[in-house]
């Protein structure tokens, strides 16, 4: 089978097309036949060598951590999912990654793809989706009096929890550039900023939560912005800031919360009832598979609402030499 891999830690081009044995399964896995998956800044910021602490050094890797697929074959344990079921899921742990023709997955973080939604956008929710449940659970209780500022409001983060928020019935102020601020209004926002422009740190209003997706306001800049009692939610804390967090909280009632998510069966069940509810998953851009370098500089430029996504379209030489395309 064909996969995306790479040998070194880098940039783009370190990535190759190789060709690799299909992997075999566990009795608590499932064999995917991948159809799309989707980018996250998790899945450059492994491949640039900057989370080795928690994704280890071995080569060769994949990359890409959400996909979307058809099960292929299931492990002997496995009484939830049979071939042919339509799925979504997230590989495990930070070790390995979706951009082959067919992964093995543990059961447990692989779900049947609602028919409401196609392929790339089950694709696009895992990682940020469960990151926007983890980041309401850290808000406590809304209301219409909750003050929340979203910094970074359209990127694939911001547009699950933006609209999370709607469904809980925040008052929230979303942080865009100029393109996103009209999902940003249709997605629940009460009022923009948009950050090309307005200096969010001269604003007058004060917050109840401040969340930063966009890892350019720090908590010590937000301060000022916030309600005497108050949270801020740090989606791309430093290691150290997990500790020393932890124990500055004890001292201020301006709160800073590091959000450390992992996907999660709970989790996904709140999206899924979220999509069902009308949450809508945009997907910016579908890249083929060929295409996997343009994919990923135009998800690391930025400057897009939602999610890119990769297809798994490749084409492949069957055992008779002939040419299948998937
Ligand atoms: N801790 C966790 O569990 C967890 C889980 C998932 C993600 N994350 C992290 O959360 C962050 C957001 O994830 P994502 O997938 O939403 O990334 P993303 O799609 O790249 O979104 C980032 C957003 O920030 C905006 N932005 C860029 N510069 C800005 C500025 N100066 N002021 C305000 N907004 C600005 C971007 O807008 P434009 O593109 O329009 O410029 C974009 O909408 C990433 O760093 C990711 O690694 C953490």
């Amino acid at each position: 089978m064909k996969a995306l891999v790479y040998r070194e830690f880098g940039n783009i081009d370190v990535f190759q097309i190789a060709e690799q044995p299909e992997p075999t399964i566990e009795r608590d896995e499932v064999l995917v036949k991948v159809k799309a998956f989707s980018i996250n800044p998790l899945d450059w910021k492994i491949r640039k060598g900057e989370m080795k602490l928690m994704s280890g050094s071995k080569f060769p890797r994949y990359t890409g951590t959400d996909f979307s697929g058809i099960v292929e074959e299931v492990g002997s344990t496995v009484t939830d999912l049979k071939k042919g079921d339509e799925v979504f899921g997230v590989v495990k742990n930070m070790k390995t990654g979706a951009s082959a023709e067919y992964i093995s997955v543990s059961s447990s973080l692989v779900w049947k793809k609602p028919s409401g939604i196609n392929f790339f956008q089950a694709a696009s929710i895992p990682v940020v989706g469960t990151a926007a449940v983890n980041a309401m659970e850290k808000m406590g209780n809304l209301s219409s009096e909750t003050k929340v500022l979203v910094n970074g409001a359209t990127g694939g983060f911001g547009m699950f929890l933006l609209q999370l928020l709607k469904q809980r019935g925040a008052n929230v102020t979303a942080v865009t550039s100029t393109h996103g601020t009209e999902f940003a209004k249709q997605w629940g926002a009460s009022a923009l900023l948009n950050y090309t422009k307005d200096d969010v740190l001269s604003h007058k209003a004060t917050f109840d939560i401040v969340v930063d997706l966009s890892g350019k306001l720090s908590y010590k800049d937000a301060r000022p912005i916030m309600k005497a009692k108050s949270l801020f939610l740090n989606s791309t804390p430093q290691p150290i800031e997990i500790p020393t967090s932890f124990i500055k909280n004890l001292f201020t009632s301006k709160k800073h919360i590091v959000i450390l998510s992992s996907p999660s069966a709970k989790a996904t069940d709140i999206l899924l009832n979220a999509v069902n509810k009308g949450l809508q998953v945009e997907v910016n851009r579908v890249f083929s598979f060929s295409k996997y370098k343009e994919a990923f500089e135009y998800a690391e430029k930025g400057g897009y609402v939602g999610k890119v996504v990769v297809e798994m379209d490749c084409r492949v030489a069957a055992s008779d030499g002939t040419i299948r395309t998937n």
